[in-house]
C-alpha cells in the first residue's frame, strides 16, 4: 500500500485536517506527522521530517502545507533527493510530477485558491512520471 506522509505548520493545520479526512477513506497508508493544532510552530521542522521519511520509504509521497506553501517547500527541497513542487493548480501538480518527478507536494493554505486542494492532491497522486529522455536527463541533473 502506498504510504503518504502529511505535515503542516499551524498555518496549514486546517487544510491538513481536511486532506487527512479525505485520504484516510482511501487505500493509502496515511501517516500524519503533525502539527496537531493551531498553536504557532515552525514549518522547517515539519518539512525536513516529511522529506526524510519519503526518502527512507521509496515509493511514498508527502503532502506538506504552510500558510503560503513557500517556507515548507524550501525546507523540503534542502533535503538532498527530495523534490517538492509547490502547486496551487491541478495543472502545476500534474506537471510537477510528470516533468520534475516531484515526490512531495506543497500547498499554501492562506493564499488565493485557484483549484480545490483535494483536486490538486488527487491530480498529483494519479500523475505518472514522464519517462521521456529529456525529462530523465534533467531529473538526473537535479540529483547530481
Ligand atoms: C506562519 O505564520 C507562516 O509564515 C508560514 O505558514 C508560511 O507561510 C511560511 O512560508
Amino acid at each position: 500500500m502506498i504510504k503518504i506522509f502529511l505535515a503542516s505548520d499551524h498555518g496549514g493545520y486546517q487544510l491538513k485536517q481536511r486532506i487527512h479526512q479525505h485520504l484516510e477513506k482511501q487505500a493509502y497508508e496515511l501517516v500524519d506527522l503533525g502539527c496537531n493544532g493551531e498553536d504557532k510552530c515552525d514549518y522547517p521542522t515539519f518539512g525536513k521530517k516529511a522529506a526524510e521519511l519519503v526518502l527512507a520509504n521509496p515509493g511514498s509521497f508527502a503532502i506538506v502545507i504552510c500558510g503560503t506553501g513557500i517556507g515548507i517547500s524550501i525546507a523540503v527541497n534542502r533535503v538532498k533527493g527530495a523534490r517538492c513542487a509547490l502547486a496551487n493548480t491541478v495543472e502545476l501538480a500534474e506537471l510537477g510530477r510528470q516533468h520534475n518527478g516531484a515526490n512531495i507536494l506543497a500547498l499554501g493554505a492562506r493564499t488565493k485558491v485557484y483549484d480545490d486542494p483535494i483536486e490538486i492532491i488527487e491530480a498529483f497522486l494519479k500523475a505518472e512520471v514522464d519517462p521521456a529522455e529529456r525529462h530523465v536527463r534533467r531529473r538526473t541533473q537535479l540529483d547530481a
